[in-house]
């Protein structure tokens, strides 16, 4: 995908561009992934289930749509499971079990939406092709239709991953949460293969979704203990944070313009000292990641090619493909008890 012709066209006509028109007399330029960096090295596939579970998509995509037409608020939830559970112990569903200790129990996990979702989607997937369909598969799958619902960028999803056995509370407190520097996120990507611009690439699935105002609190008052808010916000855009954050556990949108549709205004906010988390603002900030922030705020076909790149990438992170590894859950809160 990252190096059809299409995409190729659209990232030399950016680059024209940009050069053309370089924003505050820089010029940026975004590389195109090799086809390495993208390439899925494992035993997924794209006709996985075409056999097995022929109907496993459509179901997947009904189901999705059905949810979200009730609640557009989910699928934000989605990319976030999604995201929470490749980053520990990769995507094999270890984020969904449901015991004493799991992942799903940790502090970090605390505000994580959308379980339900998944547990419909495999209960009927059940009754089609009982014990077929992985729930890291399902979750990775319906992460993708989210996105395409708000208007995001389609990718093909490869699938044959297994699910996880083990889920462990204390493993998932170090997923970021907000509070970091700039070199922890990219060290953090970095060990699950990530590189800088995937960070700011998928960054912006913050262009949706909220946070609650507790992850967000020790900017608006004391920031690092100087008395003061934190002066990356802009000061109007503080005010209403300050009124809209009288509690902790009150939301607020992260992207503060168009926080229903997936577009690159999460970037032009971040321009304009918009950006909700203080590890959002911070990438307009830092020299490694600020030349990127400027070249997606400026082009949002650019954005979306990138994200369903960087996506896709997230999707296949340590991935459990081998005949000894995982299983296929029947029930994605559990592992199997035969
Ligand atoms: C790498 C750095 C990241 C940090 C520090 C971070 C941090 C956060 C925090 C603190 C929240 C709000 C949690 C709350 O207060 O309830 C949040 C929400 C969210 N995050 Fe991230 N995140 C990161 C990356 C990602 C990635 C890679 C994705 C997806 C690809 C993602 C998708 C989302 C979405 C969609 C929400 C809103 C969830 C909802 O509305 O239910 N984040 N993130």
């Amino acid at each position: 995908m990252s190096n059809s012709p299409f995409s190729l066209l659209i990232l030399l006509f950016y680059t024209i561009f940009v050069s053309a028109h370089p924003p505050e007399d820089t010029i940026y330029t975004l590389r195109v992934p090799t086809l390495e960096e993208t390439s899925f090295d494992n035993l997924l596939s794209f006709g996985y289930y075409h056999k097995s579970c022929p109907l496993f998509e459509s179901i997947l995509h009904r189901k999705v749509k059905e949810w979200i037409q009730k609640d557009y608020t989910l699928a934000a939830s989605l990319l976030r499971l999604h995201f929470h559970d490749c980053s520990v112990r990769g995507c094999d569903a270890s984020i969904l079990l449901n015991h004493d200790g799991s992942e799903r129990t940790a502090q970090a996990s605390k505000t994580l939406r959308g379980f339900e979702v998944i547990d419909d989607i495999k209960e009927e997937l059940e009754k089609h092709c009982p014990r077929t369909v992985s729930c890291a598969d399902i979750l990775t799958g319906a992460t993708r239709d989210a996105t395409v619902e708000l208007g995001g960028p389609y990718w093909a999803v490869p699938y044959g991953r297994k699910d996880g056995l083990v889920s462990i509370a204390k493993e998932a407190e170090m997923v970021p949460m907000g509070h970091e520097n700039i070199t922890s996120l990219v060290e953090f990507l970095q060990s699950k293969g990530l590189n800088v611009l995937d960070l700011v690439v998928l960054s912006g699935a913050h262009t949706t979704g909220r946070a609650s105002c507790g992850s967000i609190q020790h900017r608006l008052y004391n920031y690092q203990g100087t008395g003061r808010p934190d002066p990356s916000i802009d000061p109007k855009y503080l005010s209403f944070l300050q009124r809209k954050c009288r509690w902790a556990t009150e939301y607020v949108d992260l992207d503060a313009t168009t926080p229903r549709i997936f577009d690159p205004v999460y970037y032009i906010n971040l321009k304009k000292k918009m950006g909700l988390l203080s590890t959002d603002q911070l990438l307009y900030s830092d020299p490694r990641t600020s030349p990127i922030v400027s070249a997606l705020a400026a082009a949002p076909y650019v954005f979306k090619h990138h994200f369903a790149v960087s996506i896709a990438k997230l999707g296949n992170i340590e991935v459990l493909t081998g005949q000894d590894e995982g299983e296929i859950r029947t029930n994605c809160n559990l592992i199997n008890a035969y």
